[in-house]
């Protein structure tokens, strides 16, 4: 498909993706090694999603849950770079809610990552932990205008330096953890990408006046979404659901599956043990522990800073029910997902989509 209009160039710090897409970190292991490895082939930046990366891996012994997280994102990363050789740029999400986050921005700097995306909190620390990597791109996850300007006013004063991008995430789409706090938070259309991406842009031109490009998130699908998007001011566009169900994407056919089989009333939002409100489809663990019946899964490690299982014995082990919809276990699983899971009908190819989205596609090599 030939481009009908010309699209904008999303530079990153240092780094400039062929096309502006970002697939959006998944994690469990949703987002591993190979689908990141693939995007950045074809020339987007391809993400991996730290949090729980291990579970995949032989040296998880379901003891070594720390360590072995951190094994896996620097290993992830060089098995993504093998795919997408040297040209591509590749991203780690890390969830500034887990207790080692600090150790995940390590591992994935160590490992030779481009770009650190970080949201599920604001990651007021994040320049701290990178000071020793200079070359890595640092992008906020955030869902309003003024979590953003907190955030780069916070890093101006402590660190002298600002973010090298935001991804501006609407919970009325988006999967995974919503990034709003309240569940009423959820369907409000002032977390709108119409209102929030062009609050911001006005707000990073006259008020901070610093060019951070800005990537829209949640509901993106088509190439009108993705025009929409840079209508309203942003650079780039991040997707996540519609990258979980490729071939390339790391989750088990199982997985994929039941994206595959998701209808609009199996789509819905639950209070995670987090304490956000996270979007899901209703199997049915997720359909026991709406009607207040779950069995308890072990905690496997104090994954989560903030968790209502540790603390009040109340929901479940997130990071056990999110390995148990990796592996596919749709019994026990916790599927996120965003709102267009409805419109997946079958498995795709990761070029096909970056093709269908943004023109002719060669690969890298
Ligand atoms: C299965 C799944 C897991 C996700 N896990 C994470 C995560 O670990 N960290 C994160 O920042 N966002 C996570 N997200 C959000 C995505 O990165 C992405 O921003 C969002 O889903 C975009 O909306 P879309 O799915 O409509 O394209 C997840 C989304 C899905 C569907």
């Amino acid at each position: 498909m030939l481009l009908s209009r010309s699209i904008p160039v999303l530079k990153v710090g240092k780094y400039q993706p062929r096309y502006p897409l970002v697939q959006g970190g998944m994690g469990v292991a949703i987002s591993g090694p190979n689908l990141a490895g693939h995007v950045a082939r074809y020339g987007g930046v391809g993400t991996i999603a730290s949090v729980g990366l291990a579970c995949t891996e032989p040296y998880y012994n379901g003891h070594n849950y720390f360590e072995a997280n951190q094994r896996a994102v620097k290993e992830g990363l060089i098995r993504a770079r093998e795919i997408t050789g040297e040209s591509g740029v590749l991203a780690v999400n890390c969830m500034v809610a887990l207790t080692d986050y600090e150790l995940h921005v390590r591992a994935a700097c160590e490992g030779g990552v481009n770009i650190i995306i970080s949201g599920a909190g604001l990651p007021i620390k994040l320049p701290d932990y990178t000071k020793d990597f200079p070359d890595v791109a640092l992008v906020p996850i955030v869902s309003s205008t003024k979590a953003a300007s907190l955030l780069a006013r916070r890093w101006e004063r402590l660190y002298h330096r600002l973010p090298d991008g935001f991804v501006v995430e609407t919970p009325l789409y988006a999967g995974g953890h919503l990034g709003v706090t309240k569940m009423e938070q959820v369907e409000n259309p002032e977390f709108s990408l119409d209102v929030v991406i062009p609050e911001l842009v006005e707000y990073l031109e006259k008020e901070l006046k610093a060019p951070i490009p800005i990537i829209a998130a949640g509901g993106i699908w088509t190439r009108e979404d993705v025009e929409h998007a840079f209508d309203l001011g942003a650079s780039g566009v991040q997707m996540g659901t519609r990258f979980a169900c490729t071939f390339e994407g790391d989750a088990s056919d199982r997985f994929k599956q039941a994206y595959i089989d998701a209808t609009e009333d199996d789509v819905v939002i639950i209070q995670s043990p987090a304490g956000l409100p996270g979007r899901a489809i209703r199997s049915p663990f997720i359909e026991k522990y709406l009607n207040g019946e779950v069995g308890r899964k072990p905690c496997i490690a104090n994954c989560l800073t903030h968790c209502r299982y540790r603390t009040e014995k109340k929901t479940f082990c997130i990071a056990q029910a999110l390995m148990d919809a990796y592996f596919g276990n749709w019994e026990e699983g916790l599927f996120f997902c965003g709102s267009n899971v409805t419109k997946i009908t079958k498995m795709e190819h990761v070029a096909d989509i970056i093709e269908e989205l943004f023109g002719s596609n060669e690969g890298n090599e």
